[in-house]
């Protein structure tokens, strides 16, 4: 089972259930002790009216005027001292008599003063009791009083151990109820984490589309979002096509205008208006040979399922380097053993590792040294160091800009950062340049990573 996060359904859900169980178990608590104190405290006092009036029926005046019972109360707790369950019989001008389980104290005759029996709460030989009591006429026309009591914590003795009972079953039934609505929580919760792995999946082009079967609340969702994601696909790969066709139908008649340029160039009259016509060529030639190039890196292609496993996408490019600029050493340090999945296009990023290492290559006096820096938690750093002369700190940032060349020297168009930053940007990726130790060290960092 997920832990719950603040903010979360989960979280909400476990929170309702939480209540709900916590409200029900306690409102069945305190139903069932009312209930029950009150049932058992009304036959308790029907049985203690049963008691006296059974002390009524076996009290008789013996021949020599005491005051006897025919037998002993049916219940044996009167006879056991102190039991908490007494009786007393009391007539003016006799003896009274008492339980055997009153050896210390009397009881107050004052509630039996009527035929009719009546009760109430006063204090017994053992602390607070219910008394009952009545008076009938002896033989001589005085009154004869029957008094019964019982302590009042006998009858808190069965109250108390009836709740602690129902508070462990109940306590118990909760945890029960918790744990099966935790369960249910989960259970119902399901498909949305299959959907969140799902959406993981295909963020980390490790799938086309969102995948599985949901649901009948969610699969509209899902449909939408697949319905989505190949339009989206589609429109992007027809606005490649689009912007390479557008390029590609410029490239003739500029070819044409640059022609005319060179001849108009060559006239006294036309030098000056054929330098900026030529110049201005130049740049528009420039723009689409780099808007060309973006849109051969991506154009209607399909993210690969494996996504970009380092260091292994690094070594086919390093023989290819070797081949391009001979006499040059390219060397791969690696961080540790461990491989790095990053979820990304390995077209792409090959052709960003291309063009570091072709620059790298060109400028390098003869040693390159490419070093994977190898993920944590925090991503994962690919670094391309050469023994080249380096860029000045302060031109760095124009280096990126399409059609920038330091080195007239060297052959290129002055495209393949622009290109790089671009692709990088569209990754989600880093690129920076600084100057190290032996020359320029180019640093592509990728944020998160997942370890193999
Ligand atoms: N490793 C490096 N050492 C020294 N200078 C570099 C290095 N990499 C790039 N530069 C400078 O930055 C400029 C721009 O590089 P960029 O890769 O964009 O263009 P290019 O290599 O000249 O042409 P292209 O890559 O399009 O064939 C280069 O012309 C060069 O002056
Ligand atoms: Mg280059």
């Amino acid at each position: 089972m997920r832990w719950p996060v603040p903010g979360s359904l989960r979280l909400r859900f476990l929170l309702a259930v939480s209540l709900w169980v916590l409200l029900g178990i306690g409102a069945i608590w305190f139903s069932a002790v009312r209930i029950f104190s009150h049932h058992v405290e009304q036959s308790y006092h029907e049985e203690l009216e049963v008691h006296v009036r059974e002390l009524g029926g076996l009290t008789e005046i013996a021949p020599d005027g005491r005051i006897v019972l025919s037998r002993p109360l049916s219940d044996p707790r009167y006879a056991e001292p102190l039991s908490g369950f007494y009786w007393q019989v009391t007539a003016e001008g006799r003896a009274p008599l008492r339980s055997a389980s009153m050896t210390r104290g009397r009881l107050d005759e004052s509630i039996a003063h009527s035929p009719e029996i009546l009760h109430r709460l006063n204090s017994g030989p053992t602390g607070p009791a219910i008394t009952y009591g009545y008076t009938r006429k002896g033989p001589a026309g005085e009154d004869i009083h029957f008094v019964i009591s019982t302590d009042q914590s006998e009858l808190d003795r069965l109250i108390n151990s009836f709740t602690r009972d129902l508070t462990a079953w109940l306590a118990a039934l909760a945890a029960l109820l918790l744990a099966t609505g935790f369960a249910i929580i989960s259970f119902g919760l399901r498909p949305l984490d299959r959907l969140a792995r799902a959406f993981a999946r295909l963020r980390h082009g490790e799938t086309e589309e969102l995948e599985g079967r949901y649901p009948a609340e969610i699969a509209p969702l899902a449909a939408d979002l697949n319905a989505y994601i190949r339009q989206n696909e589609a429109m992007i790969a027809r606005a490649r096509v689009q912007a390479g066709n557008l390029a590609h139908c410029l490239r003739t008649p500029l070819a044409i205008i640059t022609d005319e340029a060179e001849r108009l160039a060559q006239h006294d009259d036309s030098r000056a208006a054929g330098a900026v016509l030529l110049d201005q060529a130049g740049a528009m030639e420039q723009q689409i040979e780099y808007q060309l190039a973006r849109a051969r890196s991506g154009a209607g292609r399909k993210p690969s399922g494996r996504g970009v496993v380092l260091p292994d996408v690094v070594l086919p490019i390093l023989r290819a380097m070797e081949r391009l600029h001979p006499g040059k050493r390219f060397t791969l340090v690696s961080g540790s053993d461990q491989r790095a999945v990053l979820p990304l296009d390995p077209v792409d990023y090959t052709e960003v590792l291309s063009i570091l290492l072709d620059n790298a290559g060109k400028w390098a006096r003869s040693e390159v040294t490419i070093s994977i820096d190898q993920p944590h938690a925090g991503g994962c750093t690919v670094a391309i160091a050469d023994d080249g002369p380096g860029i000045p700190e302060a031109q760095i940032p124009q280096a990126f800009a399409v059609g920038t060349r330091f080195d007239p020297e060297v052959a290129g168009s002055g495209l393949g950062l622009a290109i790089a930053r671009d692709l990088c940007d569209a990754m989600g990726a880093e690129l920076t340049l600084a100057n190290g130790a032996g020359g320029l060290v180019a640093r592509l960092h990728y944020p998160s990573t997942s370890g193999e």
